[in-house]
């Protein structure tokens, strides 16, 4: 196991897993990836991305399938767009496409066939560099408010060594959705050590309502660990029995619980309630929409 320093950068790669089929946005997800539906007008994985290279990464591994390449080509610079929107004088529109390729260095790895999240984490590792002691791997289903947790993630990992998670509270009857942590105190209030860790446990063998929440920060160890799993909950290869596998032989797992805001981008209902927060937040848009929305919920 590698022994971070407080000189080097907790990491500098994060991966994206992206190649899911979408199913809940069916029919939209027949033509349009779900990564770039937007919020307001940002695809939720420019998101994520923003999050990603504020916490450090330098390069944005997006994992998905031969036919959602879109969603990485994404990150590309468009000579064309942006000479035109140039000759127009439209600047701030020119600010927003040139962003997301601006931000980080994005690149592709395939994930042939949906065979579950650890398996899509394994296929980033070819990409790494040899210098990759720890990968952030941020799930675009996530968004996780205000960004931070990701910078003290690494100060986790920096103090305790090994991997680290993060995780929230979620009601009782919800943790069969989720990775669930079993987990001791330390003497940080938001950071816990992790006993183990169990995908999507029926609500009576869920050790706690502690709930991974799509932002992880690991140890090189993990891609071994991910080629010694079994298929797991849904028949999938699952990301979380590989971070139970490393506990198991004594690696250090800790989580940071994070006390902000966290969207669900990965259905409809959570969506809607992600874009409606970010445009209220919008000096142009906001002020309307919240006059509507008062005037709307006064009327049903
Ligand atoms: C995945 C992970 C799960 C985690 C969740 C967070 O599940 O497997 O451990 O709690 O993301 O969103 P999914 O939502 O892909 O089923």
């Amino acid at each position: 196991m590698s022994s971070p320093t407080s000189t080097s950068p907790a990491f500098r790669t994060a991966i994206v897993p992206a190649a899911g089929l979408g199913t809940r946005f069916l029919p939209t997800t027949k033509a349009v990836p779900k990564e770039l539906l937007p919020v307001v007008d940002t695809p939720g994985i420019e998101l994520v991305a923003e999050e990603a290279a504020e916490a450090g990464a330098e390069r944005l591994v997006v994992v998905t399938s031969p036919d959602k390449r879109s969603v990485a080509e994404y990150f590309q610079h468009q000579p064309e767009l942006e000479s035109t929107l140039a000759e127009r004088g439209k600047d701030r529109l020119l600010d927003k496409v040139r962003r997301g390729p601006d931000l980080i260095n994005a690149e592709i790895a395939l994930q042939e066939r949906a065979l579950g999240l650890g398996h899509a984490v394994g296929c980033a590792e070819p990409n790494l560099a040899p210098t990759d002691d720890a990968v952030a791997v941020l799930l675009p289903d996530d968004l996780v408010l205000p960004h931070g947790v990701l910078g003290r993630m690494a100060e986790t990992r920096r103090r305790f060594g090994g991997s680290v998670l993060c995780a929230f509270d979620v009601p009782a009857d919800s943790v069969s959705s989720y990775g669930i942590f079993d987990v001791d105190d330390t003497d940080e209030n938001d950071v816990k050590r992790v006993r183990g860790m169990v995908e999507k446990p029926a609500p009576d063998r869920a050790p706690s309502r502690l709930a991974a929440a799509g932002r992880y920060l690991l140890d090189r160890a993990v891609f071994d660990a991910l080629r010694r799993i079994d298929p797991g909950a849904g028949g999938e290869l699952q990301l979380t029995d590989a971070v139970a596998l490393l506990i198991s032989e004594d690696h250090p797992v800790h989580v940071v619980v994070h006390s902000g805001v966290r969207h669900d981008l990965g259905n409809p209902g959570g969506f809607l309630k992600a874009a409606v927060d970010f445009a209220l937040k919008d000096s142009e848009i906001g002020p309307d929409l919240r006059d509507w929305l008062v005037e709307r919920i006064g009327r049903s």
